[in-house]
């Protein structure tokens, strides 16, 4: 009986992988415990986090990601520090609450330095207002400790999965591509006194419900604060596009990420978890979905327009030819539907960070 698991409080490896395959009335009474566990954590409320893609421009190669460096089939951009400030000066107009500063990969004394002070000037244009959460790779302790004194509480870096020989499969095998330094970052970030996200892909080539249970516990032993994950999506100008054949199709990987934000809902009830972009990339709904069985944050991409198409992690992502406004308003009607309502003006933190003292 799937009920005799749902309501424990801690799931072993093979009931989470039980989890992970109901079908049916069980995936339903599934959605529902997880529903009902968020409505009495974190709440109903879905918090923003203005996404400004500055940068395409990548240092590394991941084997899955369409910017990466070796891709040379598209522009690279970079915005300005005035359009980023724009940007930032959109969503704290806007009453957003929060941004989060994503780009490629980049690590260079120039880089650290200009990241610093883009920080502080977000910070004083929106009077201290704005929330700031980082999402920019691998980096030094030190850049990692000159951020958060510059005003980022909030850092982001996905470990893609937990497993080892997966990860491996998914990077070029060199130090850039480390899965220990990746871990080491996660450890220092936390140590700095950031709040932790980290995510998964879902659905990559050769991983089973065994990977995704390990992601799941992986997270929890971590004690993240945030979550962002969402289905691999192929992309035709990268090696694991081979595996196009072998990948589950599409519709099941948004249901298997949407069992994924159920599961980990139940598992760590009071961190923030993201409905991402790439659940829409397959459903049209899709962030909507996810906002009812249990995410709670949402990333309105704030790039100015004439960029989005460039930042094209995978293929068909949305609103590539949207502006900031147009993405204000749908999302105001998409998340009403959801049963659910946007909490303007608010820093949205995860709970479970401050809960931890
Ligand atoms: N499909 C889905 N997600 C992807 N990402 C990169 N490439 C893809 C893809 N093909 C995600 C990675 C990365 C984040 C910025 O985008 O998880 O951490
Ligand atoms: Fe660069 Fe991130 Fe893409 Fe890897 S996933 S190539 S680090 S942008
Ligand atoms: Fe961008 Fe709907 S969220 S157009």
């Amino acid at each position: 009986m799937i009920e005799d698991i749902l309501y424990k409080s801690e799931f072993s490896k093979a009931e989470i992988i039980q989890l992970l395959e109901t079908q049916g009335d069980e995936a339903k009474k599934l959605f529902e415990a997880s529903s009902k566990i968020k409505l009495n954590t974190v709440g109903r409320m879905t918090y923003f986090r203005g996404l400004i893609e500055f940068s395409n421009i990548c240092s590394k190669n991941c084997y899955y990601c369409g910017i990466r460096r070796s891709n040379a089939n598209f522009e690279r951009y970079e915005l300005s520090e005035a359009e980023v400030l724009k940007a930032a000066q959109f969503a704290d107009e806007n009453n957003y609450g929060s941004i989060v500063l994503q780009a490629g990969e980049i690590s260079s004394p120039h880089f650290t330095e200009h990241i610093e002070s883009l920080l502080k000037k977000i910070k004083a244009l929106s009077n201290g207002r704005l929330g700031i959460t980082l999402s920019l790779g691998e980096q030094s302790d030190e850049t990692y400790r000159r951020w958060f004194d510059a005003g980022a509480h909030r850092y982001l870096i996905r470990i893609e999965t937990s497993n080892r020989d997966l990860y491996s499969k998914l990077h070029p095998n060199d130090t850039k591509h480390s899965f220990d330094e990746r871990i080491g970052c996660l450890e220092s970030i936390k140590k700095i006194g950031y709040q932790v996200g980290t995510g998964v892909m879902i659905g990559l080539p050769s991983q089973t419900a065994e990977h995704l249970a390990d992601d799941l516990l992986f997270m929890k032993q971590l004690d993240i604060d945030m979550c962002g994950m969402g289905p691999y999506i192929e992309h035709e100008d990268t090696p694991l596009y081979q595996y196009k054949d072998s990948l589950m199709p599409l519709r099941e990987r948004f249901i298997l990420s949407l069992k994924m934000v159920a599961i980990l809902r139940l598992m760590m009830p009071n961190i923030n978890i993201a409905a991402t972009t790439a659940m829409q990339t397959i459903d049209p709904a899709g962030r909507e979905k996810a906002i009812k069985i249990g995410a709670n944050i949402i990333m309105p991409n704030i790039t100015p327009g004439m960029y989005r198409d460039e930042y094209s992690l995978y293929q068909n992502k949305p609103c590539t030819d949207e502006e900031p406004e147009d993405c204000v308003n749908c999302l105001e009607a998409r998340i009403k539907l959801a049963g659910s309502e946007i909490a303007y003006g608010k820093w949205g933190d995860s709970l479970h960070f401050v809960e931890k003292g």
